[in-house]
Formats: C-alpha cells, structure tokens, sequence
C-alpha cells in the first residue's frame, strides 16, 4: 500500500482551484486510490457551520484566525488524522497556508501568533504537497464577477487579494519541497497534465 499523502489546494479567491478538484478526484478514483476530498473552513458538521459565520460576519481578526483554528482543529482530530491513519489520502481544498496568507497577509494578524496556533492544533501534522493555483488579481477578480453571490472575502479591495497573492507566492518560495506553483492562466488541459505529471511522481 502506498503511505497516504496529504495534499492542500490554496490560492487567491478566483484562481481557478474549483475546476481542478474534480480532475484530482478523478485522477485518484480511476487509479481506485483511497482518497477522500474535503475543504476548510469547514470538512465536519461544526466546520461547517463555523464555516458560515466566518464567510458572512464580520468579526476581530484573531477573532476569526481562532475560528478558522476551532474549525481546523476539529477537522484534524476527526477527519483528516483518522483517514491518513487508515492509508486514506486526504485532498483539502485549503488549509493553514490560507491562514497565513488571509489572517497574517490580509488581515495583518501576527504571524507568530498563527505559529503557535498551528503547533497547538497541528502538532506534527503537515501536508505533503500543496498546489498554490496563482493568477493575477486582475484575472481573478474578473472571474469572481460571475460566481454566485460573493463572501466577505470575495467582496474585499483589489489590494486585498494582491497581497493575498503575494503572501501565497512568498509561502511557495519558503516551502518549496511541498508546493507546486501552477500558472492558473495557462489552459485547463495544460495545468491538469501538469498536476497528473506531480501526481505521478509523488504516488510512484
Ligand atoms: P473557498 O472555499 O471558496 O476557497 O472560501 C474559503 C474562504 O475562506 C476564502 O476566501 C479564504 C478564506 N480562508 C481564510 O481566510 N483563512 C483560512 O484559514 C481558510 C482555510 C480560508
């Protein structure tokens, strides 16, 4: 049996991380590799819910960095721990990362203060890969004008997802055995060649 991995999904809101889950989903079930496909905030039923209060209210910023902390924390001890536990790989369509990029990049809340969160809830717990989807903001916004209603976070200044980006990019350049940078203006079939190729090369 293979180890299990654990792979993260992060970029600016509007890069284009939504197309490309249904692609590694299908990736891992045509190979019938045990997977399972979660998101954050959210992933359990109290995820969830905390989910909607920190997409829709407004709130403090270490206020809403704890919260997406409670949130991760419950995913860990009962979803994600657990599945990597039973050789199941665990794809998240965002995780801490997004957290250092919103709350510290965005929101300007101490990063130290997320580090510690982090080792509080995280304790040695790690993805093994995360896919930063980047696009220019210009791009991104423009794609956002024609989803659904927007969240607090989709709503915010164009400077606001600037440095968002700029704080993922600086992640991927600290981190640059876990993550794997794809240009999300290249074509669909290109970016997912792309992550089929990472793929590979991680499962063996
Ligand atoms: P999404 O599921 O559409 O990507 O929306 C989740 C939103 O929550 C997105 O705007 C990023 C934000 N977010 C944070 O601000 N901090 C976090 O730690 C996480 C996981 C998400």
């Amino acid at each position: 049996m293979n180890k299990p991995l654990f792979i993260t999904l992060e970029g600016v809101d509007g890069a284009g991380k939504t197309t490309h889950i249904h692609f590694i989903e299908d990736y891992f079930r045509t190979r019938g590799l045990p997977f399972y496909m979660t998101r954050e905030p959210g992933g359990t039923d109290l995820g969830e819910k905390l989910r909607l209060l920190l997409l829709h209210e407004e709130m403090d910023a270490l206020t809403e960095t704890m919260l997406m902390f409670s949130a991760r924390c419950e995913h860990i001890q009962t979803i994600i721990k657990p599945k990597l536990a039973q050789g199941i790989t665990v794809v998240s369509d965002r995780f801490t990362d997004a957290t250092y990029a919103y709350q510290a990049g965005g929101k300007g809340v101490d990063a130290r203060s997320i580090d510690v969160l982090k080792s509080l809830v995280q304790k040695d717990l790690d993805p093994d890969l995360t896919f930063l989807f980047d696009v220019p903001v210009e791009i991104s916004i423009e794609r956002l004008k024609d989803t659904r209603t927007m969240d607090k976070f989709e709503r915010e200044e164009p400077s606001f997802h600037q440095t968002i980006r700029n704080a993922y990019l600086d992640l991927a350049q600290s981190f640059p055995q876990r993550f794997h940078v794809l240009n999300g203006t290249h074509a669909i079939e290109a970016i997912q060649d792309e992550i089929k190729l990472i793929l590979d090369g991680r499962l063996g």
